[in-house]
């Protein structure tokens, strides 16, 4: 089985590659970071599978175009998880997001998943087979004010992932969406307490390896979160501001100074 996973350097993504670090396997492990690359290449060869990182930005089209194509020129991607992501959150003084946190969060979280997406269609739908993994999060069910441009890209990745699910299943090809609640990593690590029901990401990866092995069209999770985020989507929204802000997900605003 030849796999792709992008942000395996950390959190969840390197959770997911130990996780399927198998004999047999070989995994394309994509990050930035290349010392972090060389620890879970490290792990995972330990383990019996065979390995191909690559140190690269994810916003950078045509470098990860090339490399997606080589590698599936050379083990045909059986399984992509689209996983990379970074966060924004309000910073708690009043004021807005910055706009290279908006700029950095939309780049990353929606260009990169497309980027990595877009290059393996023709060949998975030429090969009629192939599974497309999206990860976005429970904050795709309703924007939270804490992070209105985080919850925009993830909105964004389970919309295109719903949208692909359909027109791919008939070449064969499955997509799943991810939608994780909070789980322990360096980009949960930004967020405020409370962070309801947070879970360790070797939790969170056998949960999506499970979902993804049954082809499960969405992979949400824990469960009450899950129900409780789907909920706020349906309720009259003065409702679901105001729990929000008593949950504290929402955001304190203060009138921004004339400067000079
Ligand atoms: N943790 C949570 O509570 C939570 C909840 C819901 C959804 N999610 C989603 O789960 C995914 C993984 O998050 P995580 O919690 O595991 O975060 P994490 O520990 O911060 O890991 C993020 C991974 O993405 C990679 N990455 C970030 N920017 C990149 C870029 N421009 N190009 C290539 N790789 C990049 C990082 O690698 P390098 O630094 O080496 O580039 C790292 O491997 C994200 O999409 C996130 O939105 C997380």
């Amino acid at each position: 089985m030849n796999i792709v996973i992008t942000g395996a350097s950390a959190g969840i993504g390197f959770s997911l590659a130990k996780l399927y670090a198998k004999p047999g396997v070989i995994l394309g492990l994509i990050g930035r970071n290349k010392s972090k690359l060389a620890l879970i290449e490290g792990v995972c060869v330990a383990q019996g599978a065979k390995v191909v990182t690559g140190a690269i930005d994810v916003t950078n089209c045509i470098a990860i175009k090339e490399w997606l194509l080589e590698f599936d020129r050379q083990f045909p991607v059986d399984l992509l998880i689209a996983n990379a992501g970074v966060t924004s959150i309000m910073p708690g003084n009043g004021e807005g997001e910055t706009w290279d946190a908006v700029s950095n969060v939309l780049n990353v979280n929606i260009l990169g998943v497309f980027n990595c997406v877009h290059p393996l269609l023709e060949p998975m739908r030429q090969r009629k087979s192939g599974q497309i993994a999206l990860v976005s999060s429970l904050a795709a069910f309703r924007g939270m004010p804490i992070s209105p441009a985080y919850c925009a890209t993830k909105a964004a990745v389970k919309s295109y992932g719903d949208a692909l699910r359909g027109w791919l299943r008939h070449d064969g090809i499955n997509v799943s969406v991810i939608c994780p609640g909070f789980v322990k990593s360096d980009l949960s690590d930004h967020f405020p307490e409370p962070k309801l029901l947070i879970m360790p990401a070797d939790k969170a990866a056998r949960i999506i390896y499970h979902g993804l092995s049954k082809n499960k069209a969405i992979i949400s999770f824990p469960f009450p979160l899950d129900i409780g985020m789907q909920l706020l989507a349906i309720i009259p929204a003065f409702f679901s501001d105001w729990l929000l802000d008593v949950l504290k997900y929402g955001a304190i605003s203060k009138q921004p100074q004339n400067k000079p």
